[in-house]
């Protein structure tokens, strides 16, 4: 044989050799978001091909409600891994479910061997949070669709849990209005950063979005307005529980909240009889149309729409037994269609009801969520109110509101605007989103800590979480949605997730550059920012 032939065959036999070579780098290295709390190395993979079986151990049904997420992963990549019955065999995924295990909740223990993957919780939100994890360190392809004949795993073992409870994201879709399938796929989106609640902002000044049967002008008339007086919409109560169950299998929790006793101007607008004499400032206002709404009963007291952004000038009439009513309606239709703890009941920004006023009626809105058995949310100022230990105040905007909540006992949830508030531009080039609370780059947004947001400084027990709202004055569709969204929102998420000595911005700002790929595989809008090198070296 000639001397360059050989070479050749040397060099073919060689390159299929690295062709099949599994990347069998340290399990620490890969670039996982939250980062978990520990993470051993091992060497070796575990390989997921055809031969693989899912086994589940322990309380199966809810165990199968984590394994199954995965097992539709991998048939995305062409991988139909049925499940099996034998947690001994060799080539298994075990989900095991076990509530006496010694894991926290919502934690999980991930184990990967050459021959075994076993996944451990003593809750089924523990498992699905650690398919998250496996899902981070399979090659960026499986967010593409791509087919393969095996994926590889790298050896190692992983303890996780979270650091708070509750870690949320807020989409207002009162100031514009979003689609059912806009809403999924930022469940979708969100859901792979471990956040484990969606508070929808469902009613505002420009807009109400949730079918109230006891009060049907409220989408008849109220749904029919967004900021700069576009068509707007809502949910009906079929399309709400739909978004509920769509979460649920996401193990995210809809939190509803209706703003009140301000932000109300859409309840206004649908029922004149709450409206103790407010008007809609004159160069925002658009009038009803009652006629063409197919209400021929005249209503002069109804405010007419808002389609600007000035807020503060509405209230409900807190005098009226007739509000009480409409509370009581509109929080009792709710919490029968809401299956998570806690009804939102906004209370920021009422600047019309004067203090005396505002105190009564939110303590009156508290007594009817407890009636309907779910526990209170507000924005911190309903700390002014005598709160229930079992209601949260939402820090956004005043460390001295969120203080006198947490001497009532009551917890709070951590969302300062300067901060988490994803409709905050990136900088004065940014062509969406507003700067009053500050510019917020990926940095600003991921160098911070919840315990050092007052200067008396917040005690670990008193802060159930942290969450990033979105609001949508300038949103208006879905890529605007994503591209304030991402990259800040992991940011956010990391910070509810990982232990504070275990987050530096070194590590995030490289491993978020990973996570860019995977963005651009799955069409995600998001911002590149330039404090990110985002074509740095990645799994
Ligand atoms: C708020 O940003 N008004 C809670």
């Amino acid at each position: 044989m000639k001397k360059s032939n050989i070479l050749l065959i040397w060099s073919l036999a060689f390159a299929s050799l690295f062709a099949c070579a599994p990347k069998t780098e340290p399990m620490s290295t890969y670039p996982i978001i939250p980062a978990p709390v520990t993470i051993t190395d091992a060497s070796g993979h575990f390989t997921i091909n055809k031969d693989v079986q899912i086994v589940l151990v322990g309380e199966k049904d809810a165990a199968a409600k984590a394994a199954e997420p995965l097992r539709l992963l991998l048939a995305q990549a062409g991988l139909e891994i049925p499940f099996g019955e034998d947690p001994n065999a060799q080539d298994v995924i075990i989900f095991e479910l076990n509530p006496s295990l010694d894991i926290p909740a919502e934690g999980y223990q991930l184990d990967i061997e050459k021959r075994k993957v076993h996944i451990k919780g003593t809750d089924a939100s523990g498992l699905y949070f650690a398919v998250q994890t496996i899902r981070q360190l399979l090659p960026e392809s499986i967010e593409g669709n791509t087919a393969v004949e095996k994926l590889y795993l790298p050896a190692g073992s992983i303890q996780d849990n979270p650091e708070y409870a509750y870690r949320g994201m807020m989409l207002d879709v009162a100031r514009h209005f979003f689609s059912v399938e806009d809403v999924k796929r930022v469940i979708d989106l969100i859901s792979k950063y471990k956040i484990n609640y969606l508070h929808l902002h469902l009613s505002d000044d420009q807009g109400w979005r949730i079918e109230i049967k006891s009060w049907p002008l409220l989408t008849r008339i109220g749904s029919r307005n967004e900021v700069g007086g576009g068509k707007g919409g809502f949910y009906t109560q079929e399309q709400y529980k739909e978004i509920v169950a769509y979460a649920a299998s996401k193990f995210i929790t809809i939190v509803p909240e209706i703003d009140m006793p301000g932000h109300t101007n859409s309840a206004l607008n649908s029922y004149g009889i709450l409206n103790p004499g407010i008007t809609v400032p004159e160069k925002t206002a658009k009038p009803v149309d009652r006629g063409d709404l197919g209400i021929t009963e005249p209503d002069d007291k109804a405010t007419p729409y808002h389609t600007g952004i000035e807020v503060g000038f509405s209230t409900l009439d807190t005098d009226s037994p007739t509000t009480y009513q409409f509370v009581d309606d509109v929080i009792r239709e709710l919490a029968e269609i809401t299956p998570g703890p806690y009804i939102h009941i906004g209370g920021d920004e009422s600047h019309v009801t004067a203090l005396e006023d505002y105190i009564p009626f939110i303590e009156k809105a508290q007594a009817i969520v407890t009636k309907y058995g779910k526990k209170t949310m507000g924005w911190d100022e309903v700390a002014h109110a005598k709160l229930l230990p079992t209601s949260v105040a939402q820090f956004w905007a005043k460390g001295q509101n969120a203080r006198m909540a947490i001497e009532q006992g009551s917890q709070i949830l951590v969302s300062p605007a300067v901060k988490t508030y994803l409709d905050m531009q990136y900088d004065s080039t940014t062509q969406i989103g507003l700067h009053w609370a500050a510019y917020i780059e990926l940095d600003d947004a991921y160098n911070w800590d919840p315990l050092a947001m007052d200067s008396l400084a917040f005690e670990r027990k008193s802060i159930l979480g942290v969450e990033a709202p979105l609001w949508s004055e300038t949103v208006t569709n879905l890529e605007e949605i994503e591209f304030m969204t991402f990259p800040r929102l992991p940011a956010i998420a990391e910070i509810a997730w990982t232990p504070t000595a275990n987050r530096s911005w070194e590590s995030f700002s490289k491993r978020i550059a990973a996570h860019g790929k995977r963005w651009e595989l799955m069409g995600v809008n998001y911002y590149k920012s330039p404090r990110v090198n985002w074509d740095g070296e990645a799994k």
